[in-house]
């Protein structure tokens, strides 16, 4: 069936894959792309499917009610994905209202004027909303988040997701809106902003700057491929159920310093040093405020009842982002220019 589809922040990096996926598998469908191009948004993240036309790109804020009425009439959109938000933790500690603004208000924003234009019928309609496991809290050393654990976020990011994903449900609850939800795990791939700690690590290797491990680098994070949250996400689109939420993660566990030395020795080859000269690099810094512990997915109901899993081969997607990383210098250098410097100084000055 014919669905014409707006998807909020898809200049951002994974948003980008998903409005790839979609335009690409679906001529079919209308794909409208509504981003405000904060400083994590670029366009050039989809110059290879800017010219196609089942695709639209709308610059605008999810805060801004009077526009995002306008789009979902003008464009009769019948199914919204919400990705637009403000995504990295450690931004969220130096400015959290930002965070309540966009994540928040901009969720409820959205919400409201999608029950608005869609009021008298609900039929073939979704909000599909997409959150992190971050919303979960901290494990110990054993156990998975799964659907059913109770919330629990530390930082400002995750509360303010947090209470995004409680507004869907309300809003499912109260007014009938038809919607999905997912809690994904950390994601990384290529276009991703090189203040997270995959992007980051692979540039500072490169130019031969300090590594950033936070604490003693043992928290651990479950990585996920980006092109396979984008699937996982066409998968719940078109076939999860009304009211449900999916557990998505890529069932691959890396402690910090783990995965950094294993980029330092994935560089080392790439750029033809001798083994070991990029670790020589880590340097260990001051902790960060109520820093997780441990993140990691059960997606069995993902997998058991839509069909879902994740690429097995990590190091496969691994070394095939770091290539995309070493061949476009003129992206990192473009996005690492002008308001991320301001941020980097702020963020590790005194570390
Ligand atoms: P990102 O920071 O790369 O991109 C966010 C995008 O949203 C940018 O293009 C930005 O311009 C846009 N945006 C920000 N504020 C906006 C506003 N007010 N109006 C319109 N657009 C706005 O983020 P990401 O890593 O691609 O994450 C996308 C979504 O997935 C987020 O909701 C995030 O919470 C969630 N998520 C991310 C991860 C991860 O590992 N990156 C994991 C699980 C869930
Ligand atoms: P990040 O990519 O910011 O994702 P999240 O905080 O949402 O999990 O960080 C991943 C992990 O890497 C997290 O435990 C914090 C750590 N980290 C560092 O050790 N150094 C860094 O410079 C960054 C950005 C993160």
């Amino acid at each position: 069936m014919k669905k014409n589809i707006l998807v909020t922040g898809g200049a951002g990096f994974i948003g980008s894959h998903v409005v790839r996926l979609l335009v690409n598998e679906h001529p079919e469908y209308k794909i409208v792309n509504l981003d405000k191009l904060t400083y994590a948004g670029n366009l050039s993240n989809l110059n290879d499917i800017a010219g196609k036309p089942n695709y639209t790109f709308i610059k605008g804020d999810i805060c801004d009610v009077t526009l995002i009425s306008s789009v979902i009439t003008t464009h009769d959109i019948s199914h919204i994905i919400h990705l637009a938000a403000e995504s990295h933790v450690d931004r969220s500690i130096l400015n959290p209202l930002e965070f309540i603004q966009t994540n928040v208000l901009g969720t409820a924003t959205l919400l409201d004027a999608a029950i608005k234009a869609w009021s008298g019928n609900m039929e073939e309609k979704l909000f599909y909303h997409i959150s992190t496991d971050e919303v979960f809290g901290s494990l110990g050393s054993m156990g998975y988040f799964s659907e059913t654990t109770p919330y629990n976020p530390h930082s400002p990011y995750s509360a303010s997701k947090a209470s995004s994903d409680h507004l869907v449900r309300a809003y499912h609850d109260t007014f009938g809106l038809p919607v999905v939800l997912s809690n994904c795990s950390n994601n990384f791939g290529s276009h991703q902003f090189p203040e997270k700690l995959i992007p980051l690590m692979i540039d500072h290797i490169r130019n031969n700057k300090p590594l950033p491990v936070y604490g003693k680098g043992e928290n651990v994070r479950d990585w996920l491929w980006v092109e396979d949250h984008a699937k996982a996400i066409s998968a719940v689109l078109h076939k999860g159920k009304n009211g449900h939420t999916y557990c998505i993660g890529g069932n691959n566990e890396w402690k910090n310093i783990d995965l950094v030395k294993t980029l330092c020795a994935v560089l080392d080859v790439k750029l033809e040093r001798r083994p070991g000269t990029s670790e020589k690099l880590i340097a260990y810094v001051t902790d960060r405020p109520g820093h997780d512990a441990r993140y990691a997915i059960d997606a069995s109901k993902i997998q058991n009842e839509l069909g879902w899993s994740p690429t097995p081969d990590f190091k496969w997607a691994l070394e095939k982002t770091v290539d995309w990383y070493l061949a476009n210098d003129a992206w990192l250098t473009e996005v690492t220019s002008g308001e991320y410097r301001k941020y980097y100084e702020a963020q590790y000055a005194n570390r």
